[in-house]
């Protein structure tokens, strides 16, 4: 009996290289001879087959379509985990998962707490943080693991400090959060890990009902004691923030700083170089990397046109950003790291309604970490070769598990 080969691709795509998208994505994105280019069936882990969109063109128009909904409860939506689908029930559900007014409702809620200039504000306690970071990793162990000593606990300080949650418990929070983003998490285990972490946000929102405070939970709290939100709906956002505020930029820096040490020259730009060059090395490692690498999830809720494919109400539709942001089309050489080719029109963010709500915090700290990093130690590097750096590809954010280096 022979073997039949599935003709459609499995989602996600099995990665050559660690620093690149894997090559399917490309000729898919690539290939101008099918009848519907750029586009494609994938199949994912429930057998189902959505449209995958892989042209940055598409990518943003689809970004922006109100037509294409976020709402994990839809049928036909295509989560990127079986834990992911059952977690987007009930009260977990938070607004990156709501559409239209309701998600406005929530994210309008928040809105005044990241503009560019409230997050400027934080400007120096996130100096202050990279340098009490480097100086204890200076003092410490030689080597050491980068994730542990200082990309990790950069964000999570910051995050904490931005919502009003103790830095104390960061050993549960990042557990926790670990097993909500681990692709391979069983549904319960995942389950419980949000729903533990929203009690315990739950329980710092009631505490602020009776000792107001200045922070983002505190904001919170006012809007729940004034009627305008539920205590699950307040802590559902919360855990969004704190899981979305660290987990990504961690990942970036830890990332970012071994994609540099590869390029000694690039490495050489950021470490030297003047503000402006920073901010745009920071757009193109976030452009290369794209660590929110299993597309964005979405199924449409009317009949609708991406590219040349007619895609039908019901039908999942998963946007490869990782694919958008290496497109010919938008960039030269797209593959190549140059951290000077001045551009942020990259999609790591996403684009439209759902548009990273943490952008300028996580622009911020990353514009600060990685100068400061290689500034304190021109001697950084990673101590094994990288097949034997545990790379995330089983995770929905991509990165390294740890980063072995000296300095
Ligand atoms: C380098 C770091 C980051 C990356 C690459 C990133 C990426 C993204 C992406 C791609 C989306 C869009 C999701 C979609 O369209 O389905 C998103 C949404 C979001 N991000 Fe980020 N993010 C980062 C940092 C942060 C930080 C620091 C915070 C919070 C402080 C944050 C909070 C959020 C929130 C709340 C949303 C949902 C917005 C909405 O649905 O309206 N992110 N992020």
């Amino acid at each position: 009996m022979t073997a039949v080969t599935d003709p459609v691709p499995t989602y996600p795509m099995t990665r050559g290289c660690p620093f690149d998208p894997p090559a399917e994505l490309a000729r898919i994105r690539d290939d101008e001879c099918p009848a519907e280019p750029g586009v494609a069936r994938v199949r994912i882990w429930d057998g189902s087959t959505p449209w995958l969109v892989t042209r940055y063109d598409d990518v943003r128009a689809a970004l922006a379509d109100e037509r294409l909904s976020a709402d994990a409860d839809r049928d036909g939506y295509p989560a990127a985990s079986r834990s992911r689908r059952v977690r987007s029930r009930g009260r977990r559900r938070s607004f990156i998962m709501m559409d239209g007014p309701e998600h406005a409702r929530h994210r309008r809620m928040l809105i005044g707490e990241f503009t560019v200039r409230r997050i400027e504000r934080l400007r120096p306690l996130v100096e202050q943080t990279v340098t009490a970071l480097l100086d204890a990793m200076e003092a410490g162990e030689n080597p050491t693991d980068l994730v542990q000593a200082f990309a990790l606990p950069l964000p999570s300080l910051v995050i904490c400090h931005l919502l009003g949650v103790p830095y104390a418990d960061h050993a549960f929070f990042e557990a926790q959060s670990r097993i909500m983003v681990d692709l391979t998490s069983g549904a319960e285990a995942s389950a419980a890990a949000s729903d533990a972490l929203q009690d315990y946000l739950a329980g710092l929102v009631r505490e602020r009902l009776d000792e107001p405070r200045d922070d983002v939970l505190g904001g919170m709290a006012a809007r729940v004691a004034a009627g305008d939100l539920t205590v699950d709906e307040a802590s559902a956002s919360a855990l969004l923030l704190l899981v979305a505020g660290h987990e990504t930029t961690a990942n970036m820096i830890a990332l970012g700083t071994l994609t540099l040490l590869h390029h000694p020259d690039q490495l050489a730009v950021v470490r030297d170089g003047d503000a402006a060059q920073v901010r745009a090395a920071v757009e193109e490692l976030l452009r290369v990397l794209t660590v929110t690498h299993v597309g964005r999830r979405r199924v449409a809720t009317e009949g609708l046109e991406i590219g040349e494919v007619t895609i039908r109400a019901g039908e999942g539709v998963v946007l490869a950003a990782e694919a958008a942001n290496r497109d010919p089309r938008q960039w030269p050489h797209p593959d190549e790291v140059d951290v000077t080719r001045g551009t942020n029109r990259h999609v790591a963010f996403g684009f439209g309604v759902h548009q990273c709500l943490g952008q300028p915090l996580a622009r911020l700290e990353l514009q600060i970490a990685y100068p400061a990093l290689l500034r304190r130690f021109p001697g950084l590097r990673v101590t094994v070769p990288d097949s034997e750096i545990p790379f995330r590809d089983d995770m929905a954010v991509y990165g390294v598990h740890a980063l072995p280096v000296a300095f």
